[in-house]
């Protein structure tokens, strides 16, 4: 029996990270095999083109060089972990998938949804996630709280270079949450939105309500 694929999307400080621990945590109790990755990354050579993409200056690579990457990552993702895993029976739990190109790049990069379209049709193909949490959250909240955690971050190893996409401009961030919405309700089976302005515990709830649902249907 083929596992389930779950994404987790959203801006920053939605607490992705946390909810992904969270709900696989639950799943194993359940008996479930789960897979946690995360994107940029989740594979040596997308890993690889992670460092390439998230340190240095921001402007290090232009939104459709930066498209092509993260397919490239994506496409190793795919093969080597991914749909294998899947076809093992495990349930993947990924931090971000292609929605995030959608966003970041196509809407508030201005690389034409065409191309990404394109690029998805070949990369990603028939390995839509069965399921994608939009965690949702007001951009100003959202960035509040990943400023918190890049300043620990920083604390504890010095030097470390700075995530970039986290130092854009706050019209950047309620573009991504617009485009997010907008995908929600342009795959309303696919993607669920979560509001992220609530207890780890409650959003946790909300997500685990839908994910029994997806046990029950993959039983
Ligand atoms: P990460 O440190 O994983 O941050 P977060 O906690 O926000 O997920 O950094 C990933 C960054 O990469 C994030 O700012 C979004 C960006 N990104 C894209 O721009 N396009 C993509 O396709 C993906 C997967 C990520």
């Amino acid at each position: 029996m083929r596992g389930q694929f779950i994404s987790f999307e959203g801006g920053e400080g939605g607490g992705k990270t946390t909810q992904i621990k969270l709900l696989a945590e639950k799943l194993q109790a359940a008996g479930i095999k789960v897979v946690q990755t995360r994107e940029p990354g989740g594979s040596e050579g997308a890993e690889a083109l992670r460092h390439l993409l998230l340190t240095g200056d921001v402007a290090a690579w232009s939104p459709i060089s930066e498209a092509l990457l993260f397919a490239a990552g994506r496409s190793d993702h795919l093969e080597k972990l991914i749909r294998p895993s899947l076809e093992e029976g495990k349930w993947v739990l990924c931090d971000r998938f292609l929605d995030s190109t959608r966003a970041y790049q196509g809407v508030a990069g201005n690389v034409p949804q065409e191309f990404i379209a394109t690029i998805e049709k070949y990369v990603v193909a028939d390995s839509l996630p069965d399921r994608t949490y939009i965690l949702d959250l007001d951009p100003e909240v959202g960035l509040a709280r990943a400023n918190a955690r890049m300043a620990d971050i920083k604390e504890q190893s010095a030097g470390l270079a700075e995530d970039r996409f986290e130092n854009m401009r706050l019209q950047f961030h309620l573009d991504l949450r617009q485009c997010y919405l907008d995908i929600a309700k342009a795959e309303p089976k696919r993607c669920h939105v979560i509001n992220a302005d609530q207890a780890i515990g409650s959003m946790h709830d909300d997500i685990w309500a839908d994910a029994q649902k997806l046990i029950e249907k993959s039983n």
